[in-house]
């Protein structure tokens, strides 16, 4: 088989790995990629909004199967135009996307179908919001209704941050288009898990929960980010509470796609509170998660491009359906922390050196490029989260203390990570 995976980032390198082991594999792409998935692949210099590049560059290169990592190129259609030339690729159509590309469709769709999550409303005039938030009780989460990469919700304590917070999304539209219209939703208490679901219309399959750190600093201190660090499996994701999830969320969601005549495929993201009334979800994505793919891909036994072409659409043939396969799971536990740049996820520099990879990998690391790319021979900086530094090990302290050698190894002036990485889950299991 012929593959094709877009992006460049930490969950494009985790996916470019596990699909190089797959015998099924004859030759491997990556549009655009970076250094590390250049170790396994070929890397073509493609943009990921650059439609018309990849869908000819998929048509040129005979390409059997696409797989699309981030949201961006689902979200403005990328599928629909692969399919339209017969091209199978792994993620939703347009309109499926719009589950993550439209918060407020998002949060009407699960009011329609009863799926568990914050109450919310939604607001596009300034002033209209500010009324609904005197009369509302702190904390709330205010979040822009468009893709935002992980930045675009903010949990403000009291009145005068509110306010704030709604004047810079849709008076001064600090996230652009993206912040035209907000939803402000009640604030949920828990523990915070991903759940993944290979999907194929009604068909689906369940990978290992993972746990990620969205604030970037120890303690869930500080602004949000795109994920700071990830482990696992989640000891507080019981077997009941993954039942639990099956019946009242991912089904009701499948169901409820299907009765609105919209055709899902590839991989559903469920960030899920476990509250105290049960799992709420807080958001849907339409793509793997980034940092989750990183520790969930390393976990799985199986050929994960079987896996991802019986999600295809349009169907690749000769693979087994998702009815006929199942997820083969390691017993190992994996961790991972992400070296960031200084001043993310705020402004920060580009082109900072990076060395001491080798010594990592010797230390049992499995280092996947997030944000880096070549300056000659250097190996240089290029994002905000630049590396995610992960290991398995055979329980999860294990796995957490070899990530941690790795980081130490590593050297990038002036990098930060946090130092907290599964510190719910260590102190639950001992
Ligand atoms: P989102 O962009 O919806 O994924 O939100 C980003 C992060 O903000 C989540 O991963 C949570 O940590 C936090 N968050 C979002 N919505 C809520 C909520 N209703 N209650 C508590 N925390 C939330
Ligand atoms: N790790 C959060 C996300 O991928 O959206």
């Amino acid at each position: 088989m012929r593959v094709l995976v877009i992006g460049s980032g930490g969950r494009e390198h985790a996916l470019a790995w596990s699909i190089s082991r797959s015998p099924l594999l004859t030759k491997l792409y990556a549009a655009p990629g970076n250094p590390g998935i250049a170790q396994v692949a070929t890397c073509l210099p493609i943009a990921v909004d650059d439609g018309d590049s990849l869908v000819r560059a998929a048509r040129d290169y005979s390409i059997d199967l696409v797989v699309v990592g981030p949201e961006a190129p689902l979200a403005a259609g990328l599928v629909d135009r692969l399919a339209a030339q017969g091209i199978a690729a792994f993620g939703p159509t347009q309109a499926a996307a719009q589950l993550e590309s439209s918060k407020a469709w998002a949060k009407q769709f699960m009011a329609k179908y009863a799926i568990p999550t914050a109450n919310y409303r939604t607001f596009q005039d300034y002033q209209e919001a500010v009324s609904y938030v005197q009369n509302c009780s702190f904390p709330l989460v205010i979040k822009v209704s468009g893709l935002a990469a992980g930045k675009g919700a903010v949990i403000v304590p009291d009145l005068a941050q509110a306010e704030a917070t709604l004047r810079s999304m849709l008076v001064e539209q600090g996230f652009g288009a993206a912040g035209q219209e907000v939803v402000i939703e009640d604030f949920l208490q828990g523990q915070e898990v991903t759940v993944l679901a290979l999907v194929k219309g009604q068909e689906y399959l369940l990978l290992p929960a993972a746990q990620d750190h969205k604030q970037v600093f120890d303690g869930d201190q500080g602004p949000n980010t795109g994920g700071m660090g990830v482990y696992s499996p989640v000891p507080a994701f019981t077997p009941q509470l993954e039942q639990e999830v099956i019946r009242s969320i991912l089904q009701p969601t499948l169901r409820g796609l299907e009765e609105e005549g919209i055709y899902y495929s590839g991989v559903l993201y469920l960030g899920l509170m476990l509250t105290e009334l049960g799992p709420k979800v807080i958001e849907y994505n339409v793509r793997f998660g980034d940092p989750e793919t990183q520790v969930i891909l390393p976990r799985l036994g199986g050929d994960v491009l079987e896996l991802l072409a019986a999600c295809s659409f349009p169907a690749t043939t000769g693979v087994r359906s998702l009815a006929e396969q199942q997820v083969l799971l390691k017993e190992e536990a994996c961790a991972s922390v992400i070296m960031a740049a200084p001043g993310y996820p705020g402004t920060y520099p580009k082109g900072l050196p990076i060395s001491g990879l080798e010594q990592a990998e010797a230390a049992g690391c499995i280092v996947f490029h997030a944000g880096t790319k070549r300056e000659g021979e250097r190996l240089v900086s290029s994002g905000g989260r630049i590396l995610a530094v992960t290991a398995l090990g055979d329980d999860l302290k294990e796995a957490l203390q070899r990530a941690y050698e790795g980081v130490a190894r590593i050297h990038i002036p002036g990098a930060h990570y946090r130092h907290d990485i599964g510190h719910k889950a260590l102190c639950c299991i001992k």
